[in-house]
């Protein structure tokens, strides 16, 4: 009798250690989640600024990550700013509303399309989420090819002047 009730006791024991195990697991994969990502520099997530400050046109530098966030259509893309053809850094300029690579010429259009120049390929891509803390990331860490030559899914004018010095290096 008495040995049936320690062993009752023993698995009644058991049960809630079960319990409370499962719990804690729970609770710990709950809070792992709500942790903003890390922040890392150039070559992990890049932590940068709200989606509502990035605007409808032009682009917004992110030196931290060598890329460019811009909004085309509502969607945040991130750009980098190494041209693929020599790998020369590509800045945004604002009158041309292009973004012109001062070695060779190449120049993309704002959605990190090859408009004309040497390069093989637009602009090169890094993924984006929104982190717990509601910032934008960049995974610097994964690149996405950019489109190939010819591929223009965007037409935006070009209202001024060209930023570019010509055959510059
Ligand atoms: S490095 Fe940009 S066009 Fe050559």
């Amino acid at each position: 009798m008495s040995n049936d009730l320690s062993r009752r006791t023993f698995l009644g024991r058991i049960w809630k250690l079960g319990i409370v195990l499962i719990g804690a697991a729970g609770a710990w994969t709950t809070w792992d989640l709500l942790q903003p990502l890390p922040t890392t520099g150039f070559g992990g997530k890049v932590r940068t600024i709200p989606p509502t400050a990035v605007p409808e046109t032009g682009a917004v530098e992110v030196l931290a990550a060598k890329a460019h966030l811009v909004r085309i259509d509502g969607e945040l893309i991130a750009l980098s700013e190494k041209c693929t053809h020599l790998g020369c850094r590509v800045p945004y300029c604002e009158s041309s509303n292009r973004f012109e690579c001062p070695c060779h010429g190449s120049v993309y259009n704002r959605a990190g399309e090859l408009l004309t120049g040497p390069s093989p390929r637009g602009l090169d891509r890094h993924p984006i989420e929104i982190g717990a803390d509601g910032l934008v990331y960049i995974d610097t860490s994964t690149k996405i090819d950019g489109v190939s030559p010819g591929t223009i899914t965007m037409e935006e004018p070009s209202p001024g002047d060209s930023c570019a010095v010509e055959g510059g290096h």
